[in-house]
């Protein structure tokens, strides 16, 4: 069984079985929103030095990557359940020479971190796949330190996503013999949050504040935990 092949302890997902085509979307398809990102959660545009951040369902470690790239002094991390992302994104940073990131396997609902390990959180086309919403939604108010951001961006429509994951599908019956009859199912629940249901969910915890805001294909939030007095 090749790397591509290997299943996760949670279950072999597309994610695993084809993922350079997730990464191919991700890098030439979707949108950058790393500007956005740094001057949210960032408002001076610089991070601190040593400041750490998390990408969280990570897949090819898109955000990670970029916010290390961008400035060499902050610390990268991605999470993501499928070892093939993983693979795919630590593979991405050595080629990049980003000595400052790093990749771990793990589940966002039940995150691999003690209470407040990062200063900042990036969760980007997340929600959209998990079902375990407000759980997830938990765990990274938990691991933020007091006075953190996450910044939180959604797809609003589903039809890109789906087109996604049917090339994926496509591709990996194309390539090999067919997955676990169920396995993917999960990835197969393409689940965007309307207004009220996105609103809802950040209300879950008890931000400091909470903003957010659509525009024609995204749904954004940057949240910010309470600080310490
Ligand atoms: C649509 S991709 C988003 C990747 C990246 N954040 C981006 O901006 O493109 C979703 C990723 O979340 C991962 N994922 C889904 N559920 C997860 C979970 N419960 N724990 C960790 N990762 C998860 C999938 O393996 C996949 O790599």
């Amino acid at each position: 069984m090749s790397a591509m092949r290997a299943r996760s302890g949670m279950g072999e997902t597309l994610f695993d079985r084809v993922p350079w085509i997730y990464a191919f979307f991700r890098e030439h398809v979707f949108r950058d929103d790393t500007e956005r990102i740094v001057a949210h959660l960032w408002p001076s545009g610089v991070p601190p030095a040593g400041a750490t951040v998390v990408e969280l369902g990570c897949g090819p470690g898109f955000y990670a990557r970029r916010l290390a790239a961008h400035d060499r002094a902050v610390v990268a991390s991605g999470l993501d359940r499928s070892p093939a992302q993983v693979a795919e994104a630590r593979q991405r940073a050595e080629r990049e020479g980003l000595g400052n990131c790093r990749f771990e396997l793990g589940d966002v609902a039940a995150m691999p971190y003690p209470d407040q390990s990062f200063d900042a959180l990036v969760a980007a086309r997340l929600f959209v796949l998990v079902e375990n919403r407000e759980q997830v939604l938990g765990e990274m108010y938990r691991v933020l330190r007091p006075g953190g951001r996450a910044f939180i961006a959604e797809p609003r429509h589903a039809i890109c996503a789906r087109l996604t994951l049917g090339l994926m599908r496509l591709a990996d019956r194309l390539g090999g013999p067919p997955i676990t009859p169920g396995a993917d199912q999960g990835e197969e629940r393409i689940d965007v949050l309307d207004g009220a249901e996105f609103a809802a969910l950040l209300a879950s915890q008890p931000w400091r504040s909470v903003a957010h805001w659509a525009d024609a294909s995204y749904r954004y939030a940057v949240v910010q935990k309470e600080s310490v007095t």
